[in-house]
């Protein structure tokens, strides 16, 4: 046999034995109390991350207004546009990340000519021409339906400069700012709530202590203001990295409550910082150990959340997991200072846990943002000149964006294993939601690399007279999709499942997400 026909029989055998030794286990019932609900989930814990970073801005959202060849509105990607319309994209962050703490506002506003050129020195000293600004990020937002959410420049910036840029977009009225604005053809304000004060200030963005920061945040919070509250100003402190819970209880104990909205949270699902492994070939091992890290976020935000009940037992502030995803070497023969990787079945798990557990926490988490949205680290979205394709993890997203601003739902039930040598995991992962309408909503990912899992889910509560699903399964945990083969991993009908009365019977194959929908 040739070389060529050799690799792909071995292909073929490795998924004929794959498919054989998939077995079927019980995994029992998942009870669903469908009148029992309390906790909204807000949208905006499906919120996106846009640094300038590689081909995220330049080459992802943005390629210019005089590009004749890709088909753009005011220099924005419209199929970006119409693929974030369709995933209902409620939040963006930009302008970082650690680019946020170098960036000084003024130099991405006015005549394009006349901005200046600066160094984008945390992401690969690339030269940053500032075409894409204030103005430009902003008016995209408009485009996308998605409110923006933007990083100030705590680490290298003023508190002048932050309370201008607020004046800058928010004022109605006449100010130095608003006048400036308006030069630049912009009459009315956009108005804009979500204020990120510095990003991982115990890090990129300066390296300071928790007591520090907290000290640094109250005297720029204290000019942070928005005269007439129109856009209901919400202020969110850079945040803890992970596990530092310490940094947690500093910044509750030293900022006063009514200063602050909400702090953030940084968790990177990675394997080991210095040896992350590629994106699409790992084994097994990798596979586990980067499932592992990414439940570790049900852990993260218990214990956050802990500390955070005892400066704030009404949940006034809010948890805002503001960078979140799984994070690879990147792919060969790319600039190391891109972070640009593929995204597998395996970020689709990532995904589908992690959205359940933000589902089940909303009584916190009120706000989380992928990253990043395009080109970056676990991206929705990869371009190639004027290719496009939609990632595993865009196809979840889009699945789940069912539970958006819908009422959660208490979930029952009792975890099987998943199995890896000597380790074990929780097999399962749901959440569960009603919306607007009165259908309920049960994602549920089997992230059991070998196991097919039976489940019987009931719903208690509520008449069912229908119920439907799709899914998102492949055939190999490495599957992805490429430019050449772009649909190679896409949700399907679900059709594996039996209902009798209030109980429906599904059988849920390996690395797999189901979202039902349940009528009554
Ligand atoms: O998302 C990439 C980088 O990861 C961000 O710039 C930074 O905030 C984090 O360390």
């Amino acid at each position: 046999m040739r070389p060529a026909k050799t690799i792909s029989f071995i292909a073929l055998l490795f998924v004929f034995l794959q498919s054989i030794s998939a077995q079927s286990t019980s995994c029992g019932t998942i009870v669903i109390n469908a009148d029992q609900g309390r906790d909204t989930i807000s949208r905006h814990i499906y919120g996106h991350f846009s640094e300038h970073l590689g081909r995220c801005i330049y080459g992802g959202f943005y390629v210019g207004e005089d590009n004749k060849v890709i088909p753009n509105k005011n220099g924005v990607r419209t199929d970006v546009i119409e693929a974030l319309r369709e995933l209902k994209i409620p939040n963006l962050r930009w302008p970082g990340g650690c680019f946020a703490d170098t960036y000084h506002w003024k130099d991405g506003i006015g005549p394009k000519p006349e901005r200046p050129t600066i160094v984008n020195t945390w992401w690969g000293g690339v030269t940053e021409d500032n075409s894409f600004g204030t103005h430009e990020f902003l008016n995209m937002c408009e485009l996308l339906e998605a409110e923006p959410y933007l990083s100030a420049n705590v680490g290298s910036g003023t508190v002048q400069e932050l309370a201008d840029w607020i004046q800058y977009v928010n004022h109605e009225g006449i100010s130095p700012m608003a006048n400036l604005r308006k030069e630049n053809g912009r009459e009315k304000p956009w108005q804009v709530k979500f204020w990120g004060v510095g990003n991982e200030a115990w890090g990129c963005g300066g390296n300071m202590t928790a007591e520090y920061y907290a000290n640094i945040y109250r005297q720029y919070a204290t000019f942070m203001s928005d005269w007439t509250n129109s856009s209901g100003m919400y202020r969110i402190a850079s945040g803890a990295s992970s596990n530092d819970y310490n940094w947690t209880e500093v910044l509750m104990r030293d900022i006063p409550n009514r200063m602050v909205d909400a702090l953030a949270l940084h968790h990177y699902s990675v394997i080991d910082w210095n040896k992350k492994g590629s994106a699409s070939q790992f084994d097994e091992q990798q596979y586990f150990t980067i499932m592992k890290r990414a439940l570790n976020m049900d852990e993260l935000i218990q214990r956050h959340s802990t500390i955070m009940d005892k400066y704030d037992p009404e949940k006034k502030i809010a948890l805002v997991v503001d960078e979140w995803g799984g994070w690879y070497d990147v792919e060969p023969g790319t600039n190391p200072g891109f972070l640009y990787q593929q995204n597998t079945m395996r970020d689709a798990m990532i995904a589908a846990t992690t959205l359940n557990i933000f589902n089940n926490h909303c009584d916190r988490v009120r706000m989380a943002n992928l990253a990043q949205t395009i080109n970056v680290l676990q991206a929705v979205i990869l371009t190639n000149e004027e290719k496009m394709l939609l990632t595993p993890t865009y196809h979840v997203m889009k699945m789940y964006n069912v539970h958006q601003d819908a009422l959660l739902l208490p979930v029952s039930l009792v975890n099987c294993d998943y199995r890896s040598g000597e380790q074990t995991l929780p097999a399962l992962s749901v959440s569960a939601s009603k919306d607007n309408g009165g259908v309920v909503h049960i994602s549920i990912a089997n992230i059991d690399s070998k196991e097919t899992r039976t489940v019987s889910v009931e719903l208690r509560g509520m008449p069912v007279t229908a119920a439907e699903g799709q899914i998102l399964r492949s055939g190999s945990v490495q599957d992805h999709n490429t430019f050449d083969q772009p649909d190679k991993v896409k949700p399907s009908e679900f059709r594996q499942f039996k209902r009798s009365g209030n109980t429906i019977e599904l059988d849920l194959p390996p690395f797999s997400v189901v979202v039902l929908a349940v009528k009554s």
